[in-house]
């Protein structure tokens, strides 16, 4: 059976990771107790995630010409990720995050996109085949807006499912949102895009059903907030249904969306029903809280398999 596939649109960064006792108050030099540099940015990280729960991947990006490109290349690789089309761009820096984790594995995170805001929608048409084979387009939105446009674009000419991770938040025209078949907030972001706050899984039902109006009424088409320790919302166009959190001991919160978003748009490539899928993205994003770092906590389906069984 051929393996599914997965396009991915989105950044790739180098995560400078520090975790300390708090953070800083303004003014104040605070020790630290931990540095490392890890491979991050939304969209590795969750192409990351497709591609160690069996997806054939391809990621659409762009890094800069420096050493932490030579970083994400060797990671790319590693995951036997197509890179076909992450350019070089020898005009910018490759995408830097600077993350700080605090001991209730709670994130703080400051992105400088550099290369990945250099994406064009030139480079998408230069990747249409690789949207327009997939069985999902997964996005995020750490990259040009016009350039998610494209590919949206090409992905509903070829009846391609577009799975949109609306992170990091910002208001989306009806343009892309209408095109969308899975939209996957997490609270701040179903904020953002609904204008209901959302703090709990009622309120998540309230901004879930507005912003379910605005997407892709197919078959498939749902809107799947994710609350963090108060679980997960589904929202298809027919009923809501609220899933709670699976409890793991949580040593880093960052990277936990993008592992359900990866495992999510597999499950769903894979012909999933919608619960099953979220169930699963759901054990998927438990899993990716136990380990440090965003790339490196991606988890595999044994893993998966693991939390879901309470191991
Ligand atoms: O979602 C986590 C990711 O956000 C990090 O890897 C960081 O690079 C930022 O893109």
């Amino acid at each position: 059976m051929q393996p599914p596939k997965v396009t991915v649109l989105g950044s790739a960064n180098v995560d400078l990771v520090i975790r300390a006792e708090r953070m800083p108050n303004r003014g104040e030099t605070l020790i630290g107790e931990t540095f490392d540099i890890f491979t991050g940015g939304k969209g590795f990280n969750q192409a990351t995630a497709a591609a160690r729960l069996g997806a054939q991947v391809t990621l659409i990006g762009r890094i800069g010409d420096d050493p932490f490109a030579d970083i994400l290349r060797t990671a790319i690789d590693a995951e036997n990720i197509n890179s076909q089309y992450v350019k070089t761009d020898a005009e910018s820096g490759t995408g830097i995050a600077t993350i700080v984790v605090q001991p209730d594995g709670e994130n703080s995170i400051i992105v400088i996109p550099r290369a990945n805001m250099r994406l064009t929608p030139k480079d998408i048409e230069d990747a249409a085949e690789s949207i327009a084979k997939a069985d999902v387009l997964l996005l995020q939105l750490e990259t040009p807006i016009d350039a998610s446009q494209k590919a949206i674009e090409i992905a509903r000419i070829n009846n391609t499912n577009v799975v949109l991770d609306p992170a990091p938040a910002r208001q989306l025209p009806s343009s892309i949102l209408s095109h969308v078949n899975i939209l996957k907030p997490n609270e701040i972001e179903a904020t953002v895009l609904s204008g209901v706050e959302v703090t709990s899984p009622e309120t998540a039902i309230t901004a879930a059903k507005a912003l379910r109006a605005k997407i892709a009424p197919d078959r498939l088409s749902a809107v799947v907030i994710t609350l963090g320790e108060q679980g997960v919302l589904l929202c298809t166009h027919k009923e809501c249904t609220h899933i709670p959190a699976i409890s793991v001991d949580v040593v880093d919160t960052t990277g936990a969306g993008d592992a359900f978003s990866g495992a999510l748009a597999t499950a769903l490539a894979k012909g999933s029903e919608l619960m099953d899928a979220v169930k699963y993205a759901a054990a998927a994003g438990a899993a990716a809280t136990t380990v440090l770092g965003a790339t490196p906590s991606m988890p595999t389906q044994e893993k998966i398999k693991s939390i879901l069984l309470g191991k």
